[in-house]
């Protein structure tokens, strides 16, 4: 229990974070109902879905479907509302300002190459930099790799130390007159760490730079407030927070969206088109040319609604636990490393066996039906600084709890005594 000050300035007792409890959770996921005995440790891939999103998406498809944005009829104008209702949702769980402030992409994948051809092209000129982290996933490496190619900005990269902690004097070093944008992730997807992300923005936003956050893994695990954070752009996608895959989401500030081109053009983004030219309308629609996934985002809105019913605090103390779990197990086991994180690792735990092909290990975890990602995880740059082809990394989620790490180990074992 914590204590708050009540109205009348007397200490009011509040409940903490109420434990989780994953058994009754799994009952929501159909997937647990065909495999009871699923051991699934990787949601940091992708998220099952539970009985709300895969039940929601269907009544949507049978009763509410219509295009939206289009029709005067009322089918369309209920399928519109549901769509929109979905943004409002989004803009709530991030808590950002305005629901303008949303816009409806693939995945973060997506996103984070919308603002870097709409924003970047605009703004970042020959001879600035962007900076990111060596934790980046590829998706927010590659497309501004590929922008600084383009017009003859330098991609800087900020290291994490030897104990997997992101190094923030490395990172303040690195920044310059010159940054124009800094590209991070809230939580890495290879190791687990959790980026200080509060002081990244402190600090990029100091020197005059942009700041957009990858939230692919930090969204579905940890309460996330744009708003008070201040950050420029925030990206997460909709397959890894329990909802469908094909919707994702990025939060810009208004004012820059406002302030930047088109990316993708065609029906739904236009004001007005004739032949010698064509206006715009304003953001979000601007950066949502098409017909949009109505069905994805109305589905991601109750795979929203199910994140907060079970509490994001809750989520992120029962998933802090687990993981603190897994890794003191983990270490415990001879001829296998864990691959640090710094001093607050989250949801992923990466390691390897020694003398073992991460491929094999992970072969062998699923014929005790453990199901793991293996390889580089979209970040081969961490992976080559490390000197490792890959790792097994375990994930977890809402359904998992102590007796998935168990198996995890006595699998583990299994695969050790295959290949001594
Ligand atoms: N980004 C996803 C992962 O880390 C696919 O597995």
């Amino acid at each position: 229990m914590t204590t708050v000050s009540g109205r009348i300035g007397r200490a009011t007792a509040v409940p903490g974070p109420q434990p989780l409890d994953p058994r009754r959770i799994r009952v929501e996921f159909p997937v647990f109902d065909d495999d009871p005995d699923l051991v699934f440790l990787d949601s940091a891939a992708s998220a099952q879905k539970p009985r709300a999103v895969i039940d929601g998406l269907a009544a949507f498809y049978r009763s509410d479907y219509a295009n939206v944005h289009r029709g005067v009829y009322r089918l369309s104008q209920r399928s519109t509302d549901l769509f929109e209702e979905a943004r409002e949702k989004v803009r709530a769980y991030l808590n950002a300002a305005d629901r303008d402030e949303i816009v409806f992409v693939r995945n973060t994948t997506e996103a984070i190459n919308l603002v870097a051809w709409s924003w970047g092209e605009a703004f970042v000129k020959t001879g600035d930099e962007v900076l990111i982290t060596d934790l980046e996933h590829h998706s927010n490496l590659v497309p501004w790799q590929m922008l600084c190619e383009r017009v003859g900005a330098r991609l800087v990269v900020a290291p994490t130390d030897a104990t997997g902690e992101f190094d923030l004097a490395q990172f303040e070093a690195r920044l310059s007159p010159r940054t124009r944008m800094v590209a991070v992730t809230q939580l890495s997807n290879v190791t687990g760490a959790v980026l200080p992300v509060a002081r990244i923005v402190e600090l990029a936003h100091s020197a005059g730079a942009k700041i957009l956050i990858d939230g692919s893994q930090a969204a579905p695990r940890m309460p996330v407030d744009v708003t008070a954070l201040g950050c420029d752009f925030y990206a997460f996608t909709g397959h890894k927070v329990y909802g469908p895959t094909g919707i994702g989401v990025l939060y810009g500030r208004r004012a820059l969206l406002e302030a930047m081109p088109p990316w993708q053009t065609g029906g739904g983004m236009i004001e007005e088109v004739t032949y010698p030219k064509t206006t715009f309308q304003g953001p979000p629609h601007r950066f949502e040319a098409g017909t949009p996934d109505i069905a994805g985002a109305v589905g991601l809105g109750h795979a929203l609604d199910f994140v907060e019913r079970l509490g994001r605090d809750c989520i992120l103390a029962h998933e802090t636990a687990l993981t603190d779990y897994a890794v003191r197990l983990l270490s415990q086991i001879s001829g296998l490393r864990v691959l640090p994180a710094g001093q607050r690792q989250l949801a992923v735990v990466s390691f390897n066996l020694d003398g073992v092909h991460p491929h094999d290990v992970g072969t062998v975890l699923d014929q005790h039906n453990v199901a793991v990602r293996v390889g580089h995880h979209c970040a081969q740059p961490l992976m080559d600084k490390l000197g490792l082809a890959g790792t097994v990394r375990a994930s977890f989620g809402v359904y998992n709890d102590e007796a998935d790490v168990d198996a995890l180990v006595r699998a583990i074992e299994a695969a050790k005594e295959m290949f001594r």
